[in-house]
């Protein structure tokens, strides 16, 4: 339509009134007030009256959101380009509308699209994060179900070891019962004494390692000193004279890690090893820090482990032993709890027969330990 520098319509096409429902004869002449609702008059006179100071074109898209209201009162977004022209009797404007109710009623839904697609992708995220909360939960669990089935196994070879002091600690009372001489009674005191600390030695090995790592719980731990309680428990539970284990041990960095959890690492591969000898053998194990790890060796003189199975002992439930020997979780837990603490963990069958297992764990940061937590 043609709009004269007094708002009145000088020109309009049928396009155009049949957008607004009215005839042609009943716009011309009118103001183009009559086309926009109520509330856009004031703004659009203040509008009218800056165009008219500076007439310029504007294009199509180039202002805010506009409305049109129809003659039945349906109001609608409308979209608007002004190209002004100077004729013999003033300024006239060029004003093209487009009727954009279809465009908008897309982009509101795209919007609503959008914003649902981010709820999901919210509500995404917050179930991963759950999952994998409840991922740790469950290893947790798992960690300390297995450790309470070795347990399981260990008690039968420490009973032995419990009662065989125990039986000495009796005996020994009781003689002290009838015994008058003092020099004596001393001297049965002292085997008393020496008896029963052995007993509870290897009653604290044994709570010591079942005991369930508290969660934040790192510590600075000797890899020495964990290695030799886990050689000790499995010594003592496992009571087998046929087997030598040897451990030469170089002074190595502290790691950060929870005590008990280490000596499941060692215990657990000391176990297959024990279960991997058929007759005589020997276990060696090997301590040293190569640069920032300190790196652990294991290795036996029994069967050995096939090339294609050498890829799939971490993995959960591999087993080759009978239902009642394994459950194929042992190297399982290993290999995560090792991952958890940024170590490393291979197996490699040596070229003298048996195998080797090298674990590796980074060392505790000097200066910053308390931050270092997996
Ligand atoms: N030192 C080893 N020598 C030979 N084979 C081994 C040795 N260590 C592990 N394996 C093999 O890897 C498999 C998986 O070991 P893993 O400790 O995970 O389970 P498992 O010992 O069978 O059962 P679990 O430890 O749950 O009692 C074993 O069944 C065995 O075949
Ligand atoms: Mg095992």
């Amino acid at each position: 339509m043609v709009v004269g520098d007094r708002g009145d319509i000088q020109f309009v096409n049928q396009t155009l009134a049949d957008m607004f429902g009215y005839s042609l004869e009943e716009l011309l002449g009118k103001p183009v007030e009559i086309l926009l609702p109520e509330q856009h008059l004031a703004a659009h006179r203040r509008h009218v009256e800056n165009y008219a100071r500076r007439p310029e074109p504007r294009p199509m898209g180039a202002g805010r959101d506009l409305e049109g209201v129809s003659k039945d009162g349906r109001r609608f977004p409308v979209e608007i380009g002004l190209q002004p022209a100077q004729t013999y009797s003033g300024w006239i404007v060029v004003a093209t509308l487009i009727d954009i109710t279809k465009r908008k009623a897309i982009e509101e839904r795209l919007r609503k699209h959008e914003e649902r697609l981010e709820e999901l992708v919210a509500e995404r995220t917050w179930e991963l994060r759950e999952a994998q909360r409840e991922k740790e939960r469950v290893l947790e669990h798992l960690i300390q179900a297995e450790k309470m089935t070795a347990v399981g196994t260990l008690v039968s070879g420490i009973g032995h070891e419990i009662n065989n002091p125990l039986y000495v600690v009796l005996a020994t009372a009781e003689a002290l019962t009838d015994e008058e001489d003092l020099a004596r009674c001393r001297a049965y005191g002292h085997e008393i004494l020496k008896q029963a600390k052995d007993i509870a030695e290897t009653v604290k090995n044994l709570s010591q390692y079942a005991q369930p790592g508290a969660r934040h719980d790192l510590q600075r731990v000797d890899i020495n000193a964990s290695i030799a309680g886990a050689v000790r428990l499995a010594r003592r539970a496992l009571r087998d004279d046929r087997i030598e284990i040897k451990t030469t041990t170089s002074p190595a960095p502290d790691i950060l890690a929870k005590p008990e959890e280490i000596r499941q690492v060692v215990f657990n591969i000391i176990r297959n090893a024990i279960q991997a000898i058929a007759d005589k053998g020997l276990i060696e194990i090997h301590t040293a820090q190569e640069g920032d790890w300190v790196a652990v060796r294991i290795q036996d003189t029994g069967a050995g482990i096939p090339n294609e199975h050498l890829k799939r002992v971490f993995d959960p439930f591999f087993t080759t032993k009978g239902p009642d020997e394994g459950e194929g979780l042992g190297l399982y837990i290993v290999h995560q709890i090792v991952t958890r603490y940024r170590g490393t963990i291979d197996v490699e069958n040596p070229a003298g027969g048996g195998a080797r297992f090298v674990i590796r764990f980074p060392i505790a940061d000097q200066k910053n330990a308390e931050e270092e937590r997996p």
